[in-house]
């Protein structure tokens, strides 16, 4: 069978991730896509440094030319940020390209472009990666859950701000003394404003509102709060009254208040909630996430696992890479991002 030729944008801690199983379990991958997965090339900023798993002949920085070369079957995106992250994936997909990506920041703030592409292109877009990591969490809202109606989904969608909560809770740490640590543990970034600040979060629970809801949702109509003002005291005073602070990204249904729309929107919300210890989502400790999916038929969902991290999320990158795959070698398609309702989307929901 032919080989699939797949360009990867980006080679850091994900992306490398990727290229090692590629090669590692070269083999498994071929039989279970039914054709080889050939790296036609990697496309990085600074092609001086040395990569470990990476053949230095295959490395560009040329990533318009690569996405759109005729021997490209498949684009997988882990540089996240808009730009240039969009005009590739846009010029991918119109090259006939199936594309996988990580971009939450990209889908949360302009979902509507991206998607909108993968329509008019009839290209497949897969981004199971874009939210919590090695989870399984994306496909099952937008496969498994698509003929019931979710009502709810509440989760921990940030590692790092739950780390630092956590050594909060567990050692009575102050916010920068934990916030050092996870630094240092390279769970947060040199800059880490995207994580306490909520912005991380935000732009996950405008992923998970808009598969939930089938409407579009973006990071600005996320209401979002951060951790930075969360205080030992703070979190002294929950555990004392049996409870535990944690960053939580809250999507929900709600009756809009004049009843314009039927009665009917959508609230999107992060923020750090005190929530009892006896709750399923206190005892998710150190960096790892969980979400609660509420639905109509299903009841109550949970998922839990590894959000972050090179392993956990090349995870999910190869099983989105397995799935362009095989619709490649089928002649068929995944789903199509399937937003019927314009739900207004509300400053606050109830609970
Ligand atoms: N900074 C993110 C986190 C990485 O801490 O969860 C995964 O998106």
């Amino acid at each position: 069978m032919k080989p699939l030729r797949v360009a990867l944008l980006g080679c850091g801690t994900v992306g490398s991730e990727v290229v090692r199983l590629l090669r590692e379990q070269a083999a498994d991958l071929t039989a279970r896509v039914g054709a080889p997965l050939e790296l036609a090339g990697v496309a990085v900023r600074r092609p001086e440094r040395a990569r470990e798993h990476v053949d230095p002949g295959l490395l560009t920085t040329d990533a318009m030319s690569l996405v759109t070369r005729d021997d490209v079957d498949i684009v997988v995106e882990v540089i996240g940020g808009i730009e240039p992250a969009r005009s590739l994936l846009l010029a991918a997909m119109k090259a006939g390209k199936s594309v996988v990506t990580a971009n939450k920041a990209l889908l949360a703030e302009d979902g509507e472009t991206v998607f909108g592409a993968a329509r008019e292109y009839g290209a497949d877009l897969y981004y199971e990666a874009a939210v919590a990591g090695a989870i399984p969490l994306l496909r099952p809202l937008r496969e498994s859950l698509v003929g019931d109606h979710v009502k709810r989904v509440i989760g921990i969608v940030n590692g790092t701000t739950n780390y630092i909560l956590d050594q909060m809770d567990t050692f009575g740490a102050s916010f920068t003394d934990a916030l050092e640590e996870a630094q240092s543990l390279g769970y947060a970034e040199a800059d880490p404003t995207a994580d306490v600040e909520g912005f991380d979060a935000a732009a996950k629970a405008a992923i998970l509102a808009q598969l939930a809801f089938h409407t579009p949702v973006s990071a600005a109509d996320v209401h979002r709060e951060g951790i930075t003002e969360v205080t030992a005291a703070d979190v002294a005073g929950a555990k004392a009254m049996n409870s535990v602070v944690k960053l939580l990204a809250i999507c929900e249904r709600v009756p809009d208040p004049d009843g314009s729309n039927g009665g009917r929107g959508v609230s999107v919300r992060v923020y750090p909630a005190m929530i009892p210890r006896s709750h399923p989502l206190a005892s998710v400790r150190e960096a790892y996430n969980a979400v609660f999916v509420e639905a109509q038929s299903a009841g109550s969902l949970m998922f839990y696992g590894a959000g972050a991290g090179g392993a956990p999320t090349a995870s999910a990158v190869l099983g989105d890479l397995v799935a362009v795959a095989r619709n490649r070698v089928g002649g068929t398609r995944g789903p199509v991002e399937v937003t019927y309702a314009e739900l207004p989307v509300l400053p606050m929901g109830e609970t």
